[in-house]
């Protein structure tokens, strides 16, 4: 810098002239936050017949299929453009095996085809996995000797994906952390004749602390449920380009990192390497973290709300999984 343009009150570059006025900054924003971006996450419940809160997502219900109609209706009138589906299964039907995850007329299966009829604009993502229909809760089939079995465990989402397509789901999103999941349910759709069903791959899914209220939620085991043989350790990058990388090789339409927050550099390395749709997911427990605050009126939910949804985009998500989609809907995008 020259001695001329240094004195005090005569900076030579002035980045505040792009900041002075709501009008001026949104125009060179370098990110967007949209709708359209949200994903919802549906809990649908065969326990209960009707809607039932949960304790540690506030403002987030279990609905009965009963509901779900219209709830579905309400999720398109808010102008959102997708649901993740996730089911809340009677105890007496749980085995170590998961087998009713892949029963035709299970619970999951007939909310997709509940969806599906009122609001044929939805597009409807069902997670793939046997936690919800497992008596531990892992996502896997468990051996006698305690070990989540890979091969049987593929072998039930193939056929669980393929009762998930007969009822109309447009994507299956594989949550298990399985090796070799993707490609083996991509062939199994493509035999069946549902090439057009796409996958969702939950391809970088840690072994969080933050799924503690979803857990909660589908009854899904008890908290501190170790799935470290499956789920990633946070420790690891390179895992993640490898899970990501071999995802979209066997055939993943687009790419999910999970939990959110704590993993924005994992989703920005991954934006590097691939030219698929990326999507991160807000999980239950950052939501929870958020909602905490705000009952206890040490945030302020609106802007909070917004910069962790706009944080996610700017890291390189296309697409965020939020417990805050219907709120985020009704009160975000004024
Ligand atoms: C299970 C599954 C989990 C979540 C989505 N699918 C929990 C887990 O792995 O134990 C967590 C989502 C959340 O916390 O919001 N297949």
């Amino acid at each position: 810098m020259s001695e001329k343009n240094t004195p005090i009150g005569h900076p030579m570059q002035r980045l505040r002239r792009l900041r002075q006025s709501e009008a001026l900054r949104s125009m060179v924003a370098d990110t967007v936050l949209n709708k359209s971006d949200l994903i919802c996450p549906v809990f649908v419940t065969e326990i209960n017949t009707e809607r039932t809160p949960i304790a540690s997502l506030p403002g987030v219900e279990r609905i009965p299929l009963a509901e779900l109609a219209a709830e579905a209706k309400r999720i398109q009138e808010l102008g959102l453009k997708s649901v993740l589906l996730f089911p809340v299964v009677d105890a007496a039907k749980k085995t170590t095996d998961g087998r009713e995850a892949f029963n035709p007329n299970g619970i999951l299966q007939q909310a997709i085809r509940t969806v599906r009829a009122a609001a044929p604009e939805l597009i409807v993502f069902a997670d793939v996995a046997l936690d919800p229909f497992t008596s531990h809760g892992h996502d896997g089939v468990l051996s006698t000797d305690g070990q989540i079995l890979n091969d049987p465990t593929v072998a039930a989402l193939m056929k669980m994906s393929v009762t998930l397509a007969e009822a109309g789901v447009h994507f299956v999103a594989p949550s298990d952390m399985m090796d070799g999941r993707i490609a083996a349910i991509r062939e199994q759709l493509d035999k069946s004749h549902f090439e057009n069903v796409g996958i969702l791959a939950y391809s970088a899914k840690y072994a969080s602390a933050f799924y503690g209220p979803f857990r909660e939620a589908v009854g899904s085991g008890a908290r501190g449920l170790d799935k470290k043989t499956y789920q990633l350790n946070y420790a690891n990058v390179r895992e993640a380009l490898l899970e990501a990388q071999y995802d979209e090789d066997e055939g993943a339409d687009m790419l999910m990192v999970k939990p959110g927050l704590c993993y924005l550099d994992i989703l920005c390395r991954i934006r590097q390497q691939s030219h698929k749709p990326l999507v991160m997911y807000h999980v239950s427990g950052e939501y929870a973290m958020l909602k905490a605050a705000v009952e206890k009126d040490w945030l302020d939910e609106k802007p909070a709300v917004y910069e962790t949804l706009l944080s996610m985009k700017r890291a390189g998500a296309d697409l965020i999984v939020t417990y805050y989609a219907q709120w985020a809907a009704a009160h975000l995008f004024l």
